[in-house]
C-alpha cells in the first residue's frame, strides 16, 4: 500500500459513507439504514442499503458491498490509490506525494499496471500517427473527415507496419513481457517471439468513464478482414460494463444518450456536436451497460445501422433498456446506413431533426412485427393483433398499459375496447409482466473442502460481527491461527484485537486490503446474512456447529502439514484438546 494505514483510516473517517453515496445514488432513511436502487445492477425496487453506524454499504440483490473506498472504486472504476486520492481531496486531507520505490512498484496492483501499460501504448500509437511512418493512418482519418481536434480528443493513433516495435518500446519503458501479453497488446510465438497484436491499423483507444485507456480497437485502412481488431477482455477491460465515448457523454448535459454500434459513429456524432453518443465495444449491448447508462440518463436513443442486423440488434437492445427501466427510442437513419454516413450526407441539422422525431421503442417493435403479417388478409391481421395484445401485457403498470392500448388502437385503427378485451384475455392466461427477478446472493460457491473451510471461517467471523460479546465465549477455543485462509486470518487478527478492546470497526478492516477482489471478499464477511433461525436453541446449535467446524477444519489442515512443518504439531495437539472439549461444551448465546 502506498499510504500508511493511519492516513488511509483518516481519509475514510472524514468521508461519511452516507454523504458520499448520496452524491451518486438517491437513498432514503428507513430505520437505522438508508435504502435506494443499487447502482451496480438493474433493479426496480431498492435492495441497496447503506449503514451509517458500520460505514458500509451492501446490496441484498447482487451482493455488492464494502466501505466508502470500495464504493468509489466500483462506481468510478478507480483503483485503490485513486479512490484514496479522490476522497482525500474531497475531505481536504493532504496526502504525501507517493514515492514509487522499486519495491512499491512490484507491490502495485496488477490493475494499475495494466492501466499504465495501456496508457503508454496509447501514447505510442498517438505519436506514431504523427510521425512519418503514420502518414497512411493520418491520411485515412482525414479522408474520413475527422478534424485534428477530433483526432486529438479521442486520442486516435496508428500501429505501424512493423510487428514488434510496440513491444520493443514498452520493454524499453520497463514493462515485462508477461504484462504486455496480459494487456492483450502482444502475444508470444515459438517462431517469432514477442509480436504486436496490432499492426498497420488506425487505433481507437477505448477509455473508461474516467478517461483511462482500458483497451483498443484497431481498424484496417482498406477492405481487409477483420475490419476491426479489438483488445481481448482483461482485468481492466470488461466489454460488458463499459461503453465507448461514455467518458465524454456522461458530462454532455443533454437529456438523452445516443447508443450506436460503431466507434466511427460515436466520433462523427461528437464532432457534429452530439456529445451524448456512445457505442458498445464490438459486442452486443448488455444489461451491465444498461445499468451504467441508467446512472446518467433516463432516455436512450438507439442509432443502430438501418440494415437487418442493425434492426435485430436494436430490438434486442430495446428489451434490455426496458428491463433497466430506461425509456428507449429509435432513430430513423434512412436512406443512410449509420450515423456517420447520415451526418456526412445530410448534416447536423437534419440529424437533430431525426433525434426529435425518434420513434417510441414500443411502436418501433410493433412496426417491425407488422412486416411479418399481411394486413389485407383477415386471418393474418387477426394474428398480428394477437401479437400486439401479447406485447401489451408486458406493461405491468395499468395506467401505462392503458395509454399504450389507446395509442396502438388509434394507430392501427383497432377498436379500443376490443383490444383491451384481447389484452385481458391474454393476461388471464399468462399474467402481466412482473418486476424482474432479483439475482440470488453473490455468495454461492461449490462445495470443495477449501470452500467449506472458507465458509465456516466466514460464518464465524460474521457471527462475531453480529454479536460481538460471543467473542469472549469462544476465544478459549479459537485463535487467529485457526483461520487457515490468509484473507480471513488477516480479518480475524484485526477483528479479535478490536473485540479484545470491546470495539469494532468493519469499514477499517476492509481498508487493510488494497486488492479489489480481497476487499469485496472481506466485505462479504460483514454482510453475509445468517440463516434466519427461529429459536434460540436452534441458533445455539448452529453457532456451536460453526465453531466446531472451524476448529475441526483447522485441525485437519494442520494434521496434513505434519511432517513438513514442525510448528504444525503444537497446533494439532492443542487443536485436538480443544476439539474434544468443545464437543462436550454448551456455548450459551445469552
Ligand atoms: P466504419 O466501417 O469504419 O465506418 O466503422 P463502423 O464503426 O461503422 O463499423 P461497423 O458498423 O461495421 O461495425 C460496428 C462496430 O462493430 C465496430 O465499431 C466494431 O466495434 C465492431 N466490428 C466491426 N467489424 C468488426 C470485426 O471485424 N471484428 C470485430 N471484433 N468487431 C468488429
Ligand atoms: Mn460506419
Amino acid at each position: 500500500m502506498y499510504y500508511p494505514d493511519e492516513l488511509v483510516e483518516e481519509v475514510r473517517m472524514k468521508n461519511d459513507i452516507v454523504d458520499v453515496v448520496s452524491g451518486y445514488v438517491k437513498i432514503q432513511k428507513k430505520g437505522s439504514s438508508y435504502f435506494g436502487l443499487c447502482p451496480f445492477h438493474n433493479e426496480k425496487s431498492p435492495s441497496f442499503s447503506v449503514s451509517p453506524s458500520r460505514q458500509m454499504y451492501y446490496c441484498f440483490g447482487c451482493g455488492a458491498g464494502g466501505n466508502v473506498f470500495t464504493f468509489v472504486m466500483e462506481y468510478e472504476n478507480y483503483s485503490f490509490p485513486e479512490a484514496i486520492k479522490h476522497l482525500a481531496q474531497k475531505a481536504g486531507v493532504s496526502l504525501p506525494e507517493a514515492e514509487y520505490t522499486e519495491e512499491m512498484k512490484k507491490k502495485e496492483s496488477k490493475r494499475s499496471r495494466l492501466l499504465e501499460v495501456n496508457k503508454e501504448a496509447a501514447k505510442y500509437f498517438f505519436y506514431q500517427l504523427r510521425s512519418d511512418k503514420g502518414k497512411d493512418g493520418y491520411g485515412y482519418l482525414r479522408k474520413r473527415q475527422l478534424s485534428d481536434e477530433t483526432i486529438k480528443k479521442f486520442g486516435l493513433g496508428f500501429a505501424n507496419v512493423s510487428s514488434d516495435d510496440l513491444v520493443k518500446y514498452l520493454k524499453s519503458k520497463g514493462y515485462e513481457d508477461k504484462l504486455i501479453q496480459e494487456a492483450g497488446l502482444a502475444s508470444f510465438d515459438e517462431k517469432y517471439g514477442m509480436h504486436d497484436k496490432f499492426w498497420n491499423r488506425v487505433m481507437f483507444p477505448i477509455q473508461d468513464i474516467n478517461h483511462r485507456v482500458i483497451g483498443f480497437g484497431g481498424r484496417v485502412m482498406g477492405d481487409a478482414k477483420p475490419k476491426y481488431l479489438n483488445s481481448p477482455e482483461t482485468m481492466v477491460f470488461d466489454k460488458s460494463r463499459n461503453l465507448y465515448g461514455l467518458n465524454y457523454a456522461r458530462t454532455s448535459r443533454k437529456n438523452n444518450i445516443i447508443l450506436c454500434e460503431g466507434y466511427m459513429d460515436v466520433i462523427a456524432m461528437h464532432q457534429a456536436g452530439f456529445t451524448q453518443a456512445v457505442a458498445s465495444l464490438g459486442t452486443a449491448f448488455t444489461e451491465g451497460q444498461a445499468s451504467l447508462l441508467k446512472r446518467y440518463t433516463e432516455e436512450v436513443i438507439l442509432a443502430y445501422d438501418s440494415d437487418g442486423a442493425g434492426t435485430t440488434a436494436a430490438l434486442r437492445a430495446i428489451g434490455i433498456l426496458k428491463e433497466a427501466g430506461l425509456t428507449g427510442k429509435v432513430l430513423n437513419l434512412e436512406p443512410y446506413k449509420d450515423p456517420d454516413e447520415f451526418i456526412k450526407n445530410k448534416g447536423t441539422e437534419a440529424f437533430e431533426e431525426r433525434i426529435k422525431a425518434a420513434e417510441n421503442s414500443f411502436f418501433f417493435e410493433i412496426r417491425m412485427l407488422q412486416r411479418d403479417y399481411d394486413l389485407n388478409d383477415p386471418e393474418s391481421k387477426t394474428k398480428f393483433y394477437r401479437e400486439i395484445a401479447k406485447k401489451l401485457c408486458g406493461f405491468s403498470e395499468e395506467v401505462e398499459r392503458d395509454n399504450y392500448i389507446q395509442a396502438v388502437a388509434d394507430k392501427y385503427a383497432i377498436g379500443v375496447q376490443n383490444l383491451k378485451k384481447l389484452v385481458l384475455s391474454y393476461a388471464a392466461q399468462t399474467g402481466f409482466a412482473k418486476p424482474a427477478e432479483r439475482p440470488k446472493s453473490g455468495i454461492q460457491k461449490k462445495n470443495t473442502p477449501e470452500e467449506s473451510r472458507k465458509k465456516s471461517q466466514r460464518l464465524l467471523l460474521t457471527w462475531l460481527v453480529e454479536e460481538p460479546p460471543l467473542y469472549h465465549k469462544i476465544k478459549k477455543y479459537i485463535s487467529t491461527d485457526d483461520f487457515t485462509e490468509d484473507l480471513y486470518k488477516k480479518v480475524a487478527e484485526r477483528l479479535f484485537a478490536d473485540l479484545e478492546q470491546n470495539t469494532m470497526n468493519p469499514a477499517a478492516i476492509i481498508s487493510l486490503f488494497s486488492d479489489e477482489e480481497e476487499q469485496r471478499e472481506a466485505a462479504s464477511v460483514f454482510n453475509t446474512k445468517l440463516n434466519e433461525l427461529t429459536t434460540r436453541g436452534e441458533q445455539e446449535k448452529a453457532f456451536h456447529d460453526i465453531v466446531l467446524a472451524v476448529k475441526r477444519n483447522s485441525y485437519e489442515y494442520f494434521s496434513q502439514q505434519l511432517g513438513s512443518d514442525v510448528s504444525a504439531l503444537n497446533q494439532v495437539i492443542a487443536g485436538k484438546k480443544a476439539l474434544e472439549e468443545l464437543s462436550k461444551t454448551h456455548i450459551s448465546l445469552d
